[in-house]
């Protein structure tokens, strides 16, 4: 019977691409995905270390896997992403989690398979001779498989040539997400992500093209272009608008592309959104704070005023063009006046959506040994200040929707209703709708399926909380 695989993956976009190329990597080995990591012999966890959450929620799970583990000892678990890329992690794996069978770095996913395959042997060969061990001397303990392990660790510091033509298995099959680069040089001080990706580096535009008409062909509708700052891609000649430009010449129906630092976000960006319509109608452009005190000690090289001015250039260039953002609330001296800053600029911007964060403290970047940390209750009102103000600002942008028709492509079935299908609009909204299939077939049949990865038209009639409610027309 072939073995099975779990993957878990934590983070952002990068991650969930890594963890599509290990899926692939996985069923090129003959392995076969799992519904549950009880059901596999093989769990994978992808880690993310952008805020200290993502790392506690990391150990509870790993904390879940050991008793799997005792019950199991030729079960497996491999550790990789980016908690993996920091030396701290990796000797605390040692000292309390020895059990863990395999680590990988983010800079040499491609050897998963190889590491994959000096893991089973080394566990083989242990085993062996840690059953004859046991049962030699302890006959009564013949039941007590699991014993205490080394880790095969296989982790770079610094990343090599990119490498192309991994294998990949898609979460989705009308859409996909393509790395353009990897890396990222900015050193903004709270953040953890240029140390743990390494420096920047982009691929070439003939490889990601390849990658995009594979994609096409293979039924791909929409594609999301990942990068930590997309607006520095290079590679020769080809800047990030004119990758924009070429990819806008494929089969594809919509582009979309993140992240984008305000920094770098060029006229010839600004030409490409008014002039290439598969590119969609949203652009993720994160601020961090409105205070330029604040973004100067976040190293974000902007001012608030440049950041207003290029989101009204956007709109202007767009119409109906959504702006999400990204925002850090309790930066390290974070005064009541720099807060109020990034409120009024959000009034004023009115975001179509933001994620807000809390300041983590991340070890080892230049923010975390700040003096002047924010208390937690400071950090908490603060918080909900912020997010009273985006949700106002967000519902206003799905308000604009009501009463219009929209193009949604279609993800699939809704989680608690089988004749709810839900969907994307070009501007990201979530929008759900009723399809009880056609011809009287069940929405489960054939033609019903039909729906999943189709581009339809959908008219909007109400406005909820985390969604938009409408017709199919
Ligand atoms: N490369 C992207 C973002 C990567 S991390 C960019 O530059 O926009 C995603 C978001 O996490 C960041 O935009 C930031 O808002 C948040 N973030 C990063 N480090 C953080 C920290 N130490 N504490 C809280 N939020 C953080
Ligand atoms: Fe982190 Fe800044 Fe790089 Fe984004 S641009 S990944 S926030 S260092
Ligand atoms: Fe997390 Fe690494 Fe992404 S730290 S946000 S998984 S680049």
């Amino acid at each position: 019977m072939a073995k099975k695989y779990f993957i878990k993956t934590f983070g952002c976009q990068m991650n969930e691409r890594d963890s599509e190329t290990i899926a692939g990597m996985l069923s090129d080995m003959g392995y076969e995905e799992a519904d549950r990591k009880e059901d596999a012999d093989l769990v994978v966890i992808n880690t993310c270390s952008v805020r200290d959450n993502a790392d506690k929620r990391f150990f509870g799970t790993l904390g879940q896997l050991k008793s799997i583990k005792e019950r199991r000892p030729d079960f497996l678990v491999a550790l990789c992403g980016c908690m993996m890329q920091q030396e701290r992690v990796r000797k605390d794996i040692e000292r309390k989690y020895p059990w863990v069978d395999m680590v990988i770095g983010t800079h040499n996913i491609h050897q998963f398979p190889a590491t994959l395959e000096r893991t089973v042997e080394k566990n083989s060969e242990e085993a062996c001779e840690r059953e004859k061990d046991t049962a030699d001397r302890f006959p009564e303990k013949q039941n007590h498989r699991y014993k205490k392990d080394h880790t095969l660790m296989e982790v770079y510091d610094e990343a090599g040539p990119i490498v192309e033509g991994l294998p990949q298995k898609r979460l989705y099959r009308h859409k996909a997400f393509v790395n353009i680069m990897y890396g990222c040089d900015n050193f903004c001080t709270y953040c953890i992500v240029p140390y743990t990706r390494g420096r920047e580096r982009s691929r070439k535009p003939e490889d990601i093209l390849e990658e995009i008409r594979r994609l096409t062909e293979d039924g791909v509708k929409e594609v999301t272009l990942l990068g930590q700052n997309v607006n520095s891609y290079r590679s020769g000649d080809t800047d990030f608008p004119g990758l924009l430009r070429k990819v806008h010449e494929t089969d594809l129906a919509r582009i979309r592309f993140m992240t984008s630092h305000p920094k770098d976000v060029s006229p010839g960006l600004i030409e490409v959104i008014r002039g290439c319509p598969k590119v969609c109608d949203q652009i993720h452009l994160p601020v961090q704070a409105g205070s330029d005190r604040i973004l100067e000690r976040m190293n974000r090289k902007y001012t608030a005023a440049r950041y207003k001015r290029l989101a009204e250039d956007i709109r202007k260039a767009r119409e109906g063009v959504c702006i999400s953002t990204d925002i850090i609330v309790g930066f390290p001296g974070e005064t009541e006046e720099d807060f109020k800053a990034t409120l009024d600029l959000c009034r004023e911007v009115r975001f179509d959506s933001a994620f807000t964060f809390i300041y983590s403290p991340r070890p080892g970047t230049p923010a975390a040994s700040y003096g002047d940390m924010i208390p937690d209750e400071v950090k908490h009102e603060r918080f909900n200040r912020l997010v009273e103000i985006i949700n106002e600002t967000q519902r206003e942008s799905s308000m604009r929707l009501l009463g219009t028709d929209c193009e949604v492509l279609v993800d699939g079935p809704s989680k608690t209703d089988p004749h709810v299908y839900t969907g994307r609009t070009s501007s990201f909204k979530v929008v759900d709708f009723r399809w009880e299939g056609q011809k009287g077939l069940s929405p489960r049949g054939d033609e019903a399926e039909d729906i999943v990865g189709r581009m339809v038209r959908v008219r909007i009639t109400q406005c909820r909380t985390f969604n938009l409610w409408g017709e199919l027309l």
